[in-house]
């Protein structure tokens, strides 16, 4: 579906509340923030994202987690993986991911976002310093290798068509907030990776 930026909201107003994001941030004693992991298939985006809120639950903070796969299970079962669905899954995701901010969340959205274009435009619709972006470096043959969902084979084999990787583009972020780095010798586990980016989440002051 095509969406213009305004959509069709030329006759619809903003109505405010007046339980506001600071009050729920008071009540929840944490700052609402997305954290963006963005990584190819197998890069272990969705293991670091459930190791990040399980540590964050366990510290009193509430967390969301929107998985790219388990988001395209419902709200975004329309959307194939030619580009222009793949940016309105993030498109989507991005604004489901800015509502669970402003309700105070730390909102953990995990997908392979492969263009720079509309993981910015997620970017853009957060306040500044409140999108996050997490990249998962890891090298396309460390994938390859782990493919645990037999994904990648799949595509080799032409049985399935524009694979993140393989056959279709991904654009490695050129200056985000935090890089977990793997390689085939030098492994950290997800849960060094998680306390990497709550490090991060403290120093800017997002666990009050
Ligand atoms: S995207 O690009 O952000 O819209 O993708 P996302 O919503 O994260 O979905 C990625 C998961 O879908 C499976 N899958 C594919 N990935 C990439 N390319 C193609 N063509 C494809 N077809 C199915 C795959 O399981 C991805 O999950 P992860 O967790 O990344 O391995």
């Amino acid at each position: 579906p095509k969406i213009s930026p305004v959509g069709n909201s030329a006759n619809i107003k903003w109505h405010q509340c007046s339980v506001g994001k600071l009050d729920r941030q008071e009540l929840l004693q944490q700052k609402g923030c997305v954290i963006w992991i963005t990584g190819l298939s197998g890069s272990g985006k969705s293991t670091v994202a459930c190791a990040l809120s399980r540590a964050l639950h366990s510290r009193g903070k509430l967390t969301f987690v929107l998985d790219g796969d388990n988001v395209r299970h419902g709200l975004n079962r329309d959307l194939s993986f030619k580009a222009e669905d793949r940016a309105e899954n993030i498109r989507r995701i991005g604004e489901v991911a800015k509502l669970f901010s402003d309700a105070g969340v730390i909102c953990i959205a995990s997908l392979i976002s492969p263009y720079r274009k509309d993981r910015a435009a997620c970017r853009a619709l957060l306040p500044e310093g409140d999108f996050i972006e997490v990249f998962m470096d890891v090298p396309l043959q460390v994938c390859e290798a782990r493919d645990p969902k037999g994904l990648y084979k799949l595509a080799r084999s032409g049985k399935i068509k524009g694979f993140t990787g393989i056959d279709d583009p991904y654009e490695p972020p050129l200056d985000c907030e935090i890089v977990l780095k793997q390689t085939e010798r030098d492994c950290a586990s997800p849960c060094d990776m998680a306390e990497q980016v709550i490090s991060y989440l403290e120093e800017k002051g997002y666990l009050m």
